[in-house]
């Protein structure tokens, strides 16, 4: 197989391994089966996990881990959960529930771009937010051109935006973007 191109979401949580120095909180905007929250509770001091989905966020909160704010609302609202104003990594892994059978139930572009603009404000300087999207389904082409034409505007004094992206496999591959804060 591969070392570093494999998995989007791998490529994600190793980016913020490698590049974020104070890991004091992570957020994971996306909890679904809990990979990236698993992550981040490995790395980071306090994280926060958000999931529309009861089921998901019931699931992860039996695990009882003493790091672990689950939040079962949406991703939109994360300044109003978030106490500290001031995060050091956000995720988000975009899409529906893989696995589950109720695909309807999905990440949507208004309030995926309300939480990307609101996020973004509280990542520290030197924070990093990680987008993994997927483009295979209806929600998730209109969810990728509002976020492209979101990050494209943002000030480069401010944010440093990179997409990785597939070449060689078809169009609707996942692709990820990376959000740096400038630390100055
Ligand atoms: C692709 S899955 C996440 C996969 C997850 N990272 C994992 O490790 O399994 C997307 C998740 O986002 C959740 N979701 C959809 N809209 C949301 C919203 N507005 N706020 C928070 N979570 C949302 C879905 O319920 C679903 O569980």
């Amino acid at each position: 197989m591969y070392s570093y191109i494999g998995d989007i979401s791998k490529i994600a949580q190793n980016i913020i391994l490698n590049y974020v120095k104070n890991k004091n909180i992570g957020v994971d905007c996306t909890l679904g089966n809990g990979h990236d929250s698993d992550f981040l509770k490995s790395n980071f001091k306090k994280v926060y996990s958000f999931d529309i989905q009861k089921s998901a966020c019931e699931k992860y909160s039996n695990n009882n881990y003493d790091n672990v704010i689950v939040i079962n609302d949406s991703h939109s609202e994360i300044i109003k959960f978030i106490e500290e104003k001031n995060v050091d990594a956000i995720m988000y892994n975009l899409g529906f529930l893989p696995g589950s059978l109720n695909k309807s139930i999905t990440t949507t572009y208004d309030t995926t771009i309300k939480s990307i603009e609101e996020g973004l404000k509280i990542l520290s300087p030197g924070g990093i937010m990680t987008i993994c999207i997927y483009i295979g389904h209806d929600e998730g082409i209109k969810e990728e051109s509002c976020i492209m034409e979101f990050v494209k505007k943002l000030p480069k004094n401010k944010f440093a935006v990179m997409e990785h992206k597939f070449l060689n496999r078809s169009n609707l591959a996942p692709k990820l973007i990376i959000i740096e804060k400038n630390n100055i």
